[in-house]
């Protein structure tokens, strides 16, 4: 089959028989433009096969624009590092939930429903503490998100501009305090009493995980700053693996706290959210091994070893990822105030010089990625590595939050069935063995 274009607005394939099937193009407002194959089966009895979707777009969207290339990330037209700069967080929530930056008084309608959604979770705590102790953060926080369905009433209609953002507030509220309890399950201790506030997200979520009843805990406003901004480049990053997810579980009307959870499970994973615990573990890895980057380097090029550069390469920047950039001046600024030096921090300096000029990632295009530095970020706050990826998710929620709604709310949308290529045996008769 062979691809033509037919016009400014119609895309052509033919078949090496003569056959030819036309495509409308459909044009976002930048970026690459799409040609709908969704009439192909019928018209021409194929499917088209595209491994890990790396060329297939399964919605229009109008959250966030990237620009993998130019090293461009924008939520709803704003550059992410004038957000990272001037926003907070919650305004970030706001922005990405709504479309628009948040006015005061939206600001304050956010708090009181955080308030809500915070005096929701708290009454779980019982859950955290029935799980084994070694149970993951990860899979406590979403043990979490499911429990808080039996406590709040998430069936709202997402068409209802009102009821979203209250049931929006509400869940960043909780998921604040369900983060904090996935930490007390393994550190002890309980939460202590503490009032979200807007200006601060980072500062509150400070205090509950490492403050304790009646300590006065006050965190450092350069570490609070770091970790809002943090929350800010891990808000959205359009259809990634968990963003999907949740969009897929969201297409079968799939609750937003149930969708949530789907997200939870795949952000989980080491190629994904789990790469920034990965990052610190294989520095450790390297640190315990005598420090030796080129030999690790080494393995990383031998293909039989299967070992990766954890916090390297992504399918969508084939240049820095700019959060990257970002998170590392945070990381110099939190070392400092905290005049604390991480060998860790040596070794990955080291180990990003070193494939920086290696042909194997310059020839692959493998940048660091938005994980190479959050993990020693984290570490440097004081988060165990276990904790990482929790803060991830905090910082996704808003993200996640949109694209479901975006996702419900679209009545062009339906539910998510891929198709595919079947490869399995062919008929046989049952004979009992
Ligand atoms: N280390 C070594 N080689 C790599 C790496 C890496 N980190 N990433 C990609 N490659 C190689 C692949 O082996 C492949 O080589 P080949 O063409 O010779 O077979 C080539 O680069 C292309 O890699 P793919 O796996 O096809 O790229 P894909 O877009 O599918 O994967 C991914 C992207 C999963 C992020 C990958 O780069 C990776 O595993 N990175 C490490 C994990 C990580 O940091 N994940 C976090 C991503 S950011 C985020 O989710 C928040």
């Amino acid at each position: 089959m062979q691809d033509g274009v037919d016009g400014a607005d119609r895309v052509r394939l033919k078949r090496a028989n003569g056959d030819s099937v036309d495509f409308e193009v459909i044009s976002g407002t930048e970026g690459a433009s799409a040609f709908n194959i969704g009439t192909l089966l019928a018209e021409s009895g194929l499917v088209t096969l595209d491994i890990g979707f790396a060329n297939t777009a399964s919605c229009a969207s109008n959250i966030t624009y990237i620009d993998g290339d130019a090293g461009i990330v924008r939520y709803r037209g704003y550059p992410v590092n004038q957000l990272a700069e001037h926003a907070t967080f919650c305004d970030v929530v706001h922005l990405l939930t709504t479309g628009e930056l948040p006015t005061q008084d939206q600001l304050a309608s956010l708090n009181a429903g955080m308030a809500e959604g915070t005096e929701l979770a708290r009454t779980l705590q019982p859950v955290f503490s029935a799980m084994p102790s070694n149970t993951h953060p990860m899979a406590m926080l979403s043990a979490g998100v499911s429990a808080l369905s039996g406590v709040s009433s998430d069936a709202f209609d997402a068409f209802d501009d009102s009821a979203a953002e209250l049931a929006t507030a509400r869940l960043i509220g909780a998921f604040s305090i369900l983060a904090a309890l996935t930490y007390k399950a393994s550190s002890g201790g309980s939460l202590p009493r503490s009032t979200p506030s807007t200006s601060s997200y980072a500062g509150d979520f400070l205090g509950n995980l490492f403050g304790s009843p009646g300590d006065g805990y006050e965190s450092d406003p350069v570490i609070e700053r770091a970790l809002d901004v943090a929350f800010i480049l891990h808000a959205d990053h359009e259809q990634n693996c968990s963003t999907s997810t949740v969009r897929l579980a969201g297409s079968a009307r799939a609750s937003l706290l149930s969708s949530v959870v789907a997200g939870i499970s795949a952000l989980s994973g080491p190629l994904h959210g789990g790469a920034n615990q990965a990052v610190v573990e294989m520095l450790e890895d390297i640190k315990s091994g005598g420090g030796d980057v080129a030999r690790f380097v080494g393995s990383v090029k031998d293909r039989q070893s299967g070992t990766r550069l954890m916090g390297f390469g992504h399918r969508v920047y084939k240049s820095y990822d700019p959060r990257a950039a970002i998170i590392k001046k945070l990381l110099d600024q939190v070392l400092l105030q905290l005049g604390k030096k991480d060998d860790l921090l040596d070794i990955a300096i080291e180990l990003e010089s070193v494939a920086l000029s290696d042909e194997y990632f310059i020839s692959r295009k493998l940048y660091p990625n938005v994980d190479f530095y959050t993990g020693l970020l984290y570490r440097a706050i004081g988060f165990p590595a276990n904790m990482f990826t929790v803060l991830f998710a905090v910082g996704r929620l808003p993200g996640w939050i949109a694209h479901w709604r975006e996702c419900v709310t679209d009545k062009q949308n339906k539910i998510g069935r891929p198709r595919q290529l079947y490869v399995g045996p062919t008929e046989r008769t049952y004979q009992p063995q």
